[in-house]
């Protein structure tokens, strides 16, 4: 179990909440660390509260998505902050993601591949004429190229994404049951170790309902 870690997805807008989920989701039986996204982050005492915790494993989901000169100030400005992955999307451009690595410094930037909850279709509204699977092979092979340290895919593609990137492969798109909410590309957090990924990202599966509870069947399911 312990080469099994879980990020567990804060998406709230109270500090109040999420002490609440830390304080449920303390355990011995599965490495557990806190992804804060954009809605905690930019909230009234969101990024102050990141600020302050300790002794935990902190991954800000940012998803930085911008020109390379903007990046890496955006990434700067950060640096005040003792955290330990930050996320950036792929599609920025080689440059960018270059840029940041240089002054990244001890936080690891993961590059965000193709969104869980888009599928073919929804790439080609958006003019992407690739499927889902080669372009993010193309994603995989380009954050190689740029020597980020981790890699956002859906567990889906993560048995092929594995043989082009060697580093840290994190996964959202976890579910224990049917309900996929706006999710599109999913899979059980066992399916998901198995194909290979080293963090899982559950969100609303562990903090919707009994948080206790939750992270109970999840390790069940894993175990
Ligand atoms: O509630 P759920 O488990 O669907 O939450 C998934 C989390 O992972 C959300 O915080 C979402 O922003 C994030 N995420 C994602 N797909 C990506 C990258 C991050 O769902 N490609």
């Amino acid at each position: 179990m312990k080469n099994k870690k879980i990020f567990i997805a804060c998406d709230t807008k109270s500090t109040k909440r999420v002490k609440k989920i830390i304080k449920e989701t303390q355990t011995n039986k599965i490495e557990v660390g806190y992804k804060f996204g954009l809605e905690f982050f930019n909230s009234k005492n969101g990024r102050k509260f990141i600020s302050k915790l300790k002794n935990k494993v902190i991954f800000i989901d940012l998803k930085l998505h911008d020109i390379p000169n903007t990046m890496k100030s955006t990434v700067s400005a950060l640096k005040d902050l003792s955290v330990d992955y930050l996320t950036v999307h792929i599609s920025s451009g080689l440059k960018a993601l270059k840029e940041v690595k240089k002054i990244s410094g001890k936080i690891k930037i993961v590059g965000v591949t193709t969104l869980t909850s888009l599928d073919s279709k929804n790439l080609k509204e958006i003019g992407y004429s690739k499927s889902v699977k080669d372009l993010v092979i193309q994603q995989s092979k380009l954050a190689r190229k740029a020597n980020l340290d981790g890699l956002v895919v859906s567990p889906h593609e993560v048995e092929f994404v594995k043989k082009i990137f060697k580093k840290e492969i994190i996964t959202p798109g976890i579910r224990l049951n049917s309900n996929i909410n706006d999710q599109k590309r999913v899979m059980t957090p066992k399916q998901a170790f198995k194909n290979g990924s080293d963090w899982i990202v559950a969100g609303r599966t562990i903090t919707k309902g009994n948080v206790k509870n939750n992270l109970k069947k999840l390790i069940n399911n894993v175990s």
